[in-house]
């Protein structure tokens, strides 16, 4: 039998998980909880590329406090659906942010190792604060003691892609989120 060919699109998904349509109400909720916290204090948001990048450029539209953006890229995953290993920070900021309050924002809180080493790695730096938005949360799957201060959905233990998040950097632009076909989650021989 002819094995299966990805289209990089929504029927290579087997089910939605979130649409695109919870994503917008959610991210306005989550904008709103965010200006509450901050009030009016100046925020450092660090987009972790490149998951995140959807993710903050949708929820920065909905901030109200004065922000500065930076980006940081941490790499574990490669081209599979487990972490190979711990995650290296492979681009690092822009500017110190000593000083600052930080609000990390991730596509994905999984073994929750990304997000620990990155908390580490800024704390480092003597921020004011640091605060952590995730959009999906699979508490299933943690291998560390890590929680976000702020969670878009909590979803289950299956691989997710779509709104930023992708399998061998496909399916990023995809507008929902969706579990991956079995069959689909090979990783590419180059
Ligand atoms: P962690 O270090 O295991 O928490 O993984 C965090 C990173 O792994 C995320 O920022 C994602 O880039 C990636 N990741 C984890 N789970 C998924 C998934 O279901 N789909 C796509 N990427 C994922
Ligand atoms: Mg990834």
């Amino acid at each position: 039998m002819d094995t299966p060919k990805p289209t990089y699109g929504i029927s290579d998904l087997s089910s939605i998980l979130v649409s695109k349509e919870d994503i917008a109400s959610r991210v306005a909720e989550l904008g709103k909880d965010l200006n509450e916290f901050y009030g009016n204090q100046h925020v450092t948001v660090i987009c972790i590329l490149s998951g995140a990048l959807l993710f903050t450029s949708d929820i920065l539209r909905h901030l109200t406090f004065p922000t500065q953006l930076d980006c940081l890229r941490a790499e574990s995953y490669g081209n599979n659906t487990e972490s190979a290993s711990k995650p290296r920070i492979t681009n690092p900021l822009k500017n110190t942010v000593e000083g600052k309050h930080v609000l990390v924002i991730d596509d994905i809180l999984d073994s929750g190792k990304t997000l620990k080493s990155i908390s580490e790695y800024l704390k480092q730096a003597n921020p004011l604060s640091v605060k952590t938005c995730v959009m999906l949360d699979k508490k299933e799957r943690r291998e560390t003691e890590i929680a976000a201060d702020f969670v878009g959905f909590d979803i289950p233990n299956a691989f997710a892609v779509g709104y930023g998040l992708d399998f061998a950097e496909h399916y990023r632009n995809l507008s929902s989120i969706g579990v991956l076909k079995e069959e689909f989650q090979v990783a590419p021989k180059d």
